[in-house]
């Protein structure tokens, strides 16, 4: 191989501890303080072009697909376009309508993956504009996109993907604050979200030095069959993204639900056997997501919170940013947590059985 994990047993760990760099790199040259708004060169959109969207559709698989999730809901939030996120898989299968006032995006670490080269193959001949969120410079998809942005996050070895998604998130966040201030986000919301973007970096740092505590609450995770996993809103895609990584690196069954649609159903599965992993931010919906808490601990069930304050549950702290940003950061302790009961379970995390980096066939 031709990289080394260096002082890390796992490529995994190497590249979770990477992160504050990788932050840094995707926002090197890239945002504008004087006027509140991100310089994406090669997206080739000008702003006047950007102003006729009407819609977003994004596409990917896997992680990809849980980042565009949390990408749509950043470009809803901030340019109030409505978007939206679809596995590539699916949407090709579909026969998709191709709408020319639509701007597609397709999100790719590998840049290689098959199901999303062939949606994009397909978008484009059908017309669709598409930008691509991609990691490998050169790469397949990214050779077929009208523009897009490269995440810059260095070689990913490990196969599941975690400085990826979180340089995806911040090219999310760049790409919603430029379509934001072609449109209505103004200089003052502009550049609160440079801010935040600018404290990231220290802020993933300050949650890598909790990782003793974390793998101490992945080894009690290790311990049972499964776990739920549950966000409200901006939280929901850093649960399915949570979900992931723990199916993937530690086998343990892992469901990622809505919070709010815990009582229509999972509900009935809590006991002290499932554990939930609960996205808890200190936003307008935090006492919302408090009474579900309540609804776990009234049914004896154990709650790992990923949180801003103190809770009642064992909380992960993390600290905050932006309302619209806090959930990049909130994905971190999760794989960490993936990572430590995977670690726990003896397994081998950097090639975890039956998946592939990336998938180049149908
Ligand atoms: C594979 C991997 C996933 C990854 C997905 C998308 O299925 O197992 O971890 O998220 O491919 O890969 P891409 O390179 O397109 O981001």
């Amino acid at each position: 191989l031709a990289y080394d994990a260096g002082e890390h047993e796992h490529f995994m760990a190497k590249e979770i501890h990477e992160q504050p760099e990788v932050v840094e790199r995707a926002l090197r040259g890239r945002l504008d303080v004087r006027f509140s708004t991100a310089h994406l060169g090669g997206l080739n959109l000008d702003p006047r072009e950007a102003r006729a969207i009407r819609r977003v559709k994004i596409i990917g698989c896997g992680s990809a697909y849980y980042s565009g999730q949390l990408g749509a809901q950043l470009i809803e939030e901030l340019a109030r376009i409505p978007a939206d996120a679809e596995p590539a898989s699916e949407f090709r299968y579909r026969n998709p309508v191709v709408e020319a006032d639509t701007l597609y995006v397709a999100v790719s670490q590998s840049g290689e993956t098959y199901d999303t080269l062939a949606a994009v193959q397909e978008l484009r001949r059908k017309g669709g504009r598409v930008l691509g969120l991609v990691n490998v410079v050169g790469s397949a998809i990214a050779r077929e996109c009208d523009g897009g942005i490269y995440l810059h996050a260095g070689p990913e070895v490990s196969v599941t993907s975690t400085k990826t998604f979180t340089a995806t998130g911040v090219a999310f966040a760049l790409l919603a604050l430029y379509l934001g201030r072609t449109r209505d986000l103004s200089p003052s919301d502009g550049a609160r979200i440079v801010r935040g973007l600018k404290a990231m970096p220290m802020q993933i740092a300050e949650i890598l030095r909790q990782e003793d505590r974390i793998a101490e609450l992945a080894r009690g995770l290790a311990g049972h069959q499964g776990a739920f996993f549950i966000g409200r809103v901006r939280g929901f895609p850093i649960a399915r993204e949570g979900a992931q990584k723990l199916k993937e690196v530690s086998y343990l069954h892992a469901e990622a639900y809505p919070a709010s649609e815990l009582k229509h159903g999972p509900l009935a599965l809590i006991s002290p056997d499932l554990p939930t992993v609960a996205i808890v931010p200190d936003d307008e919906l935090r006492d919302k997501n408090l009474t579900t808490l309540g609804e776990i601990n009234a049914r004896k069930g154990r709650v790992i919170a990923i949180a801003h304050s103190e809770l009642s549950a064992d909380a992960i702290l993390v600290p905050k940013n932006e309302r619209e940003l806090d959930p990049i950061l909130m994905s971190i302790p999760l794989q960490l947590l993936a990572y430590h009961a995977a670690l726990a379970l003896g397994h081998d995390i950097d090639k975890p059985r039956n998946l592939a980096k990336s998938v180049t066939v149908e």
